[in-house]
Parts: C-alpha cells; structure tokens; sequence
C-alpha cells in the first residue's frame, strides 16, 4: 500500500486531504480523477529545495498532467512550463503562463507551430534537427524576429527505464545526433534569425540511477565547452525531466536529493542557469482514479475479476506500459481476495492490475487507483464510446470540479453527417 500524506485512511476511510474519497464519487460520479493541491505545491517545493545551491530554472513538462488548474498551480509558483505542441502552448497560455516561461520542445514542430510559438514570444524553442533550425530561422525572418533556441542533443545514453520512455539513445527519433553537431554549429552562423541560447537534453522519464544524469552531463557540458570555444554565448544548460516517483512500494524511487548530489557540483562551474523540466515528479502521486465496482465474477479455474467502471480510456499506462498501480479500497475490509481489477473495454489489455491481494470489496463500492497524476488523464481517450472523466481539485477541506466530465454531445461535436 502507498503510503501518502494526501492520500490516507480514517476510520478505514480513504481520503484526499481532508475530504472522504466517498464524498467525492457521490456528487462527482465516477470514474473521477481526484488531486491534492497540496501535494503538487509539496513536490515543486521539495524539486527546488533539492536544487537550491544551482541557478536555476524549473519549467513543468505540461505533457505530464495538462489540466489548466495544474498548470496554474505551478505557475503561481513561479514555475514555467515546457510545451511540446501548439496545443499544450495554447493551454500553458490559458492557465496564465507568461509566453517568457514558456519552452517549446519537440522532434515535429509543425510551420503553423513555429509562427504561433514565435508571435506569442515563448523563452526558447528547442531545435532537434538541422532542417527544423532552418525552418525556425525562415519563420522567423518571415515575422521580422530573432528566435532563441536551444539545441536538444541526443547524448547517446540509454537509460533504463521502459523501452517506450528511453529517449536518449542511438536508436531513439529524439535530438540531433553528436556527429552532428559541428556542422550544426557551422549552420548557425549562416541562420541570422537564430540565437542561440541554450544546450538541451532528455534522456527518457522515470530513471532511477542518477549516473545516466551524470554520462549525459558530461556530454552536455562538452558540447557547452565547445560552443564557447566557437565564440557562442550559451546562457542556459538544460538537463530535461525524467525524475522518478514510486509507484510500487517495493520499488521505491531515487530521492531527488541523489540526482542535485551529482548534478549541482557538475553543473555550477558552468556559470549558466540550468533549466529543468521534470513532469512526471511534480504530479504523479498527486491524483488518483477513483473507480467503482460494477460487477465480480469468477472463472472455472477460480480466478477472480472486479470489472470495474474505468479502464484503459481513462488509464492506459498499464496497458501501454505495463505499469503498476497501486490499487486500493476506499473502505477497508479486514479480508482480502486475490483478484485481477479490468475495465469494461473489448480489449484484454484493459487491465489495472493482475492477480492482486486486495479487500474483499463488494459490488458497488470504490477502487482507488493510486499515482495517476502523470501520463494518466492526459492520455485518455473516448475509444469503445467512452466519456472522459471528470476531474477535482482538492485543497484542505476544499473541493473544486476542474474537469467536467464528457457529454454524449461531446462525443460527436465535430462530426458532420
Ligand atoms: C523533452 C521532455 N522534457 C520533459 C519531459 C518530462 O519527463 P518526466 O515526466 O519523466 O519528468 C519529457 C517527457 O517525455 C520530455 O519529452
């Protein structure tokens, strides 16, 4: 069981701060996405405790978690965001973002992407390939403007971590490639709508061992070396995301304290403002789906299914990932089954866990799936006709609908028949 600040029993009662889990699904309906305020302002606060000693710069990777009322929690911070599309610029933009906090990544950019990055006037967009830097360049003579930008290396490293989120390496799409790079520096000085203000990397998400961090590190810093060598004026060194949260209590993730304890003596002689772009840490143990029960059935060989009303469209991280997810009764039982907690879609990947020991829950009552504040409600879908679910914010004894769930009309809204 996770144990959480946020997310803790009373009375064999499972509650988000200061509110019953049960509260919620009555006047919200399910499935619902439930976050703690709290816990979002907890993580940012512990990431820059972490990194206090090193200039710096913490952009959310809005990718993670796109909700507006997220985003603005962050940004009241002081927190800017990192965008990979016109889409996630145009909600950084609605949430109150300022363009200046703004980077803009990603290995597609599109024309109409540019020209809306570069009029809104985000901080920098981060180039990964020769013929996207020209394409900036163009775009930007076209507005009259100097675009900023980073590079985004691909450093060669690959992390481990699940094969889908490794995206440092030689066989991945992401970043210009190292032998590359002096020709890319060559082109530089032929673009005269580029500065070039930044060194970029990622090297995946949910890395555990702090020496990827570190092989990476060395590259970046190379390359930084070298650009200064070559007379340019790299203000801004970007590490990317990829810090890791626990999802499973056996396998409890890094603390962040062990990545700044290699990055902070490697990057403060630099001189520049290190830039991050952690996702993933900052939301993940923040929300949970709430799901209820509909139905139990077992198999002639005696395996037992709670069919759930979430699946894979509101959750797919199991499915895509094979990603575990705590799984918890919102009423505690003192008995327990071993049970597989599936969805209710026509796909046998639909699945939330797999031969689990949970309380003997009943028709009707609530599941908890836990860590589901990063990659989960972002990716959600209306596959199978389903509905995207609603979305609340709690803070305290305070409850706020930030998402309000689908309608059927929805459903069809830009269909034309
Ligand atoms: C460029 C970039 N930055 C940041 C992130 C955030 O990663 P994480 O959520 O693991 O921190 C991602 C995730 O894929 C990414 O592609």
């Amino acid at each position: 069981m996770l144990d959480s600040n946020y997310f803790y029993y009373t009375d064999k009662r499972l509650n988000c701060d200061e509110v019953r889990l049960e509260e919620l699904a009555s006047t919200f309906g399910t499935p619902l996405y439930v976050t703690s305020s709290k816990s979002l302002v907890d993580s940012y606060n512990a990431f820059e405790h972490a990194f206090r000693a090193l200039p710096h710069f913490t952009c959310y990777s809005v990718k993670a978690n796109f909700n507006l009322s997220v985003i603005r929690a962050f940004a009241e911070l002081g927190c800017g965001c990192d965008v990979n599309s016109g889409g996630e610029l145009y909600r950084a933009l609605q949430a109150g973002v300022a363009p200046d906090k703004i980077i803009f990544a990603g290995v597609g950019k599109k024309h109409e992407e540019i020209m809306y990055s570069l009029k809104c006037g985000v901080f920098m967009l981060k180039a990964e390939s020769i013929s996207e830097l020209r394409s900036i360049d163009r775009i930007a003579g076209e507005l009259g403007k100097i675009a900023s930008v980073a590079l985004r290396i691909n450093p060669n490293v690959t992390a481990e971590t699940h094969p889908y989120i490794t995206t440092g390496g030689s066989k991945e799409k992401f970043g210009i490639d190292e032998a590359e790079i002096p020709e890319v520096f060559a082109l530089l000085g032929q673009l005269p709508n580029l500065r070039l203000i930044g060194l970029d990397m990622h090297i995946g998400s949910q890395i555990f061992d702090p020496e990827y961090y570190v092989a990476a590190t060395v590259k970046l810093l190379a390359l930084f070396n070298l650009s200064k060598t070559l007379g340019f004026a790299v203000e801004f060194l970007d590490i990317g995301g990829g810090f890791p949260v626990t999802y499973d209590p056996l396998k409890p993730a890094t603390l962040i304290e062990r990545f700044a304890e290699k990055l902070v003596p490697m990057l403060q002689p630099a001189g520049v403002t290190v830039i991050f772009e952690p996702g993933r840490y900052l939301v993940a143990n923040a929300s949970v789906l709430l799901t209820k029960i509909l139905y139990k059935k077992r198999n002639h060989a005696g395996k037992e299914f709670l069919v759930v009303d979430a699946g894979m469209t509101e959750l797919i991280r199991p499915a895509l990932y094979q990603s575990h997810h705590e799984v918890q009764a919102v009423s505690r039982h003192d008995k327990t089954v071993v049970a597989d907690v599936v969805g209710p879609i026509c796909e046998s990947s639909d699945f939330f866990a797999r031969h689990r020991e949970i309380d003997a829950v009943e028709e009707g009552e609530l599941l908890a799936v836990m860590s589901c504040g990063a990659y989960a409600s972002v990716m959600s879908s209306n596959y199978n006709g389903r509905l995207r679910p609603a979305e609340v914010m709690v803070n305290g004894s305070e409850v706020k609908l930030v998402r309000k769930r689908e309608s059927y009309e929805q459903l069809i809204l830009n269909e034309l028949l």
